[in-house]
């Protein structure tokens, strides 16, 4: 017996009953970043494996264990894009976007690849909507990315389900020296290290700060702190950046352990973090990176930005219960009809709505069948009116009207009239 087709573990598909509410995700954050000037790129989703590797870094997780990396047929080494920071910084240098310190404020949705244990909230084909920023250096650009996602999560109905938790890294010296003292104090720890802070303490010993291990943890209470290495221009960015949620009542968390995944990051670092999901509970995540283009051949550029993860923020939604009821409401109106000819005339009938009311919510009962059949059909693709056309309407030139979700009675409407009747009875409802 041939074995039955499956998705790849990890890799989900998003049904019919979900995309609505992607859908509303996704519009809703377009239509809130066009009214800050945000234009949308689409990058490809393959790249060169050299571009995540310089770009995220040797010795991160992503780019260590995490990658989907093959040879394609020109044996050129290719990854599927683990994130979009990289590919969004490639494609602005080139196509000359950001050399001239061009401003530009960019957004992008789309699947994104990490090879890791699939569990709630983790998988391995996952979507994020991102935001990047460039030649913009201040704390002004940073508070307004928190400002917008803010805003987000107010019309999300999620304001009180999310808390920001916010860091500086410091420029990369200073991060130097502090990586010095923090290797030195765990060195004399090291036996005490759970085993994966033993790996990074070579290879990514910041990373150790945000371990889960509860030894690990304890060693960290008296180990030196990021913010007493900071330099100066750094700590009043982040002063600035203070100042400016503050300014608009924006709560956060000030949280010296949070250093993120992804080796680009210098200065602010955010996540935005809920507790309704279990483990995986950080659904926007982002910071500064203004060594990113420079480090890619560029000239010095200043960039900042964040992504969110749609999965995430789909689960929270209808864990909270907070899915829009109207997005289950597929339809306005079902027609039925009875006969070859009546079928014909609903064919005609339905394009004139349609041209006469855009935007309308239309089904044409399509497989014929009786009366009690169709008028099911209708019943249950949630319209709230069936129009309603057999031998006699069609010599009258009428279709009976008949609303489904109250007990109003079927009325006869001229097919002239109709789409006016049933304009006001949509607006009415
Ligand atoms: P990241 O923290 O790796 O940052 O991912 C951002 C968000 O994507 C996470 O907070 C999470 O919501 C979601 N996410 C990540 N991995 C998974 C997964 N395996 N399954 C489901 N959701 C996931 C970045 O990717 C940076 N490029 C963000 C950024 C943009 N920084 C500056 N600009």
């Amino acid at each position: 017996m041939s074995k039955t087709l499956q998705a790849i573990r990890g890799m989900n598909d998003i049904l019919p009953e979900q995309t609505p509410i992607w859908r509303y995700l996704e519009n809703t954050l377009a239509e809130l970043l066009d009214g800050y000037g945000y234009s949308e790129i689409r990058m490809p989703i393959l790249e060169f494996t050299e571009l995540f590797a310089r770009g995220i870094g040797e010795g991160t997780d992503v780019v260590d264990k995490e990658m989907y990396t093959f040879l394609d047929r020109n044996e050129e080494s290719l990854t599927l894009r683990p994130e979009g920071t990289a590919g969004c910084v490639r494609a602005m240098l080139e196509h000359g976007l950001i050399g001239g310190g061009q401003v530009q404020k960019l957004w992008y949705a789309g699947p994104m690849f990490r090879y890791e244990k699939p569990q709630k909230g983790r998988y391995r084909q996952f979507h994020q909507m991102g935001v990047e920023v460039f030649n913009l250096p201040g704390p002004d650009i940073d508070a307004e990315l928190i400002v917008l996602t803010w805003r987000l999560w107010k019309k999300l109905g999620l304001a009180d389900s999310v808390t920001l938790q916010l860091n500086s890294l410091g420029s990369s010296e200073a991060r130097a020296r502090y990586r010095d003292a923090l290797v030195a104090y765990l060195q004399e720890r090291y036996d005490l290290l759970d085993e994966d802070s033993q790996r990074r303490l070579t290879t990514n010993p910041l990373r150790i700060l945000d371990s889960k291990n509860g030894g690990t943890q304890a060693l960290l209470v008296d180990a030196p702190t990021l913010h007493d290495y900071l330099d100066e221009e750094s700590l009043a960015h982040f002063e600035g950046l203070k100042a400016r949620l503050d300014a608009v009542g924006i709560r956060y968390e000030i949280n010296q352990k949070l250093v993120r995944g992804l080796d680009y990051y210098g200065r602010t670092v955010i996540e935005w973090v809920t507790d309704k999901l279990g483990a995986q509970g950080t659904v926007c995540a982002g910071g500064r990176y203004d060594g990113l283009v420079s480090q890619f051949g560029g000239k010095p550029t200043p960039g900042v930005g964040f992504a969110m993860g749609v999965e995430r923020l789909v689960l929270l939604l209808e864990t909270l219960g907070l899915v829009p009821e109207e997005l289950n409401n597929p339809a306005d109106v079902y027609i039925c009809a009875f006969g070859e000819a009546a079928e014909l005339a609903a064919l005609g009938l339905s394009e004139r709505l349609r041209d006469a009311l855009p935007g309308l919510r239309l089904l044409v009962n399509a497989g014929g069948g009786s009366f009690k059949s169709q008028f099911k059909k209708a019943d249950k693709s949630g319209a709230r009116y069936a129009l309603i056309l057999g031998d006699d309407e069609l010599t009258k030139r009428v279709v009976g009207f008949k609303p489904l979700r109250d007990d109003s009675e079927q009325q006869s409407i001229a097919w002239d009239a109709l789409a006016e009747h049933l304009a006001a009875c949509l607006k009415q409802a």
